[in-house]
């Protein structure tokens, strides 16, 4: 057990789930809960607290603003989510308020926190949560494409029969219609995965296809999607808390395009300490130039 203290911001679906998997996966002492509907948050935190006798986190709690400034990890889940056919872009102009005014009260924050963003467009909301925020770029930072390689690993792995864990393939770019597949670098054991036996062209462009559409399938059929992020989230707060160093594909800045997406990057307890310059075909960075263009054009609006 350790002694973190993780706040969440927004204790919605989102938020809740991430409460409930960092309490399974034992990572935090201390839970925080901040929501400007109350009652919402009251019911989240009575009933997780039901949970935590099989956890060794020692509490969770309904807390403010002024709370969670303090914490070691600020997760940022506020905010309106996706509905049926709905762009996460389409959320921008809510969701920007809710992130600029929730990072602004968090000030002064400790300066050795980490903040995650979840809120969607998670691209953009880490950008201006970037621009907001008293802390260097490296500790905020979002969960970009990690879902979304999830997805893609998921799919490699069931059609070669192998472990997800064994598909090494990155989903890039932007968390939404423009984001792609380094399948020039994509192995497993070393071996490209486009020259498996089974893998073609047309399959590696069905999987990113129905990547790019799960979340929509998801909501679809149930109105949100919640248990995949809540397990992203709880990965990326066990990698910061132990200093694993793990590489992750996660939403941050990149200066030679001037806003935040995802690439590679080596993750520890400081925050992001290195973007990995993962090796990319022509076809490959014309595809990350589109994702950074689309992001670049909805922020200079
Ligand atoms: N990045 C990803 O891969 C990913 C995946 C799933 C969902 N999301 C996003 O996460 C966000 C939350 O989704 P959800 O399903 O939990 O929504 P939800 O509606 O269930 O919960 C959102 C919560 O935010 C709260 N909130 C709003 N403004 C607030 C403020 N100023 N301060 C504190 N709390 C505030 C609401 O009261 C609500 O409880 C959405 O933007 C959704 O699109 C991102």
């Amino acid at each position: 057990m350790t002694s973190t203290k993780i706040s969440i911001i927004g204790a919605g679906a989102v938020g809740s789930t991430t409460a409930y998997a960092l309490m399974l996966r034992n990572l935090a002492a201390e839970i925080v809960l901040v929501d400007i509907d109350q009652v919402r948050c009251e019911g989240e935190i009575l009933d997780l607290s039901d949970a935590l006798s099989f956890s060794r986190a020692s509490k969770i709690k309904r807390g403010t603003i002024e709370d969670a400034r303090e914490s070691d990890i600020i997760v940022i889940c506020a905010g309106k989510p996706q509905q049926p056919g709905q762009k996460r872009e389409e959320l921008l102009e809510n969701n920007k308020k809710v992130i600029t005014s929730i990072v602004n009260d968090l000030k002064p924050t400790n300066k050795h926190a980490i903040i995650i963003m979840v809120t969607n467009p998670v691209d953009l909301m880490t950008y201006y949560a970037q621009q907001t925020s008293d802390l260097p770029k490296n500790q905020v930072f979002g969960t970009g494409t990690f879902l979304d390689t999830q997805r893609i690993r998921g799919l490699v792995a069931k059609k070669l029969h192998i472990a997800d864990q064994s598909a090494h393939a990155y989903a890039l770019g932007e968390h939404g219609d423009t984001q792609f597949v380094a399948w020039s670098s994509a192995t497993v054991a070393g071996k490209p995965i486009i020259t498996f036996e089974g893998i073609d062209k047309k399959i590696l462009d069905q999987f990113l296809q129905k990547t790019r559409e799960k979340a929509q399938e998801i909501i679809k059929c149930k109105g949100a999607t919640f248990f995949g992020i809540a397990a992203c989230v709880s990965a990326i707060c066990e990698n910061i808390i132990y200093d694993r160093k793990y590489v992750l594909p996660l939403s941050t800045y990149l200066p030679e395009f001037g806003i935040c997406m995802s690439m590679p990057v080596v993750l520890g307890k400081k925050g992001i300490e290195k973007i990995i310059d993962v090796p990319l075909n022509t076809e490959e960075h014309q595809l990350l130039q589109v994702s950074a263009d689309k992001l670049k054009n909805i922020i200079s609006l």
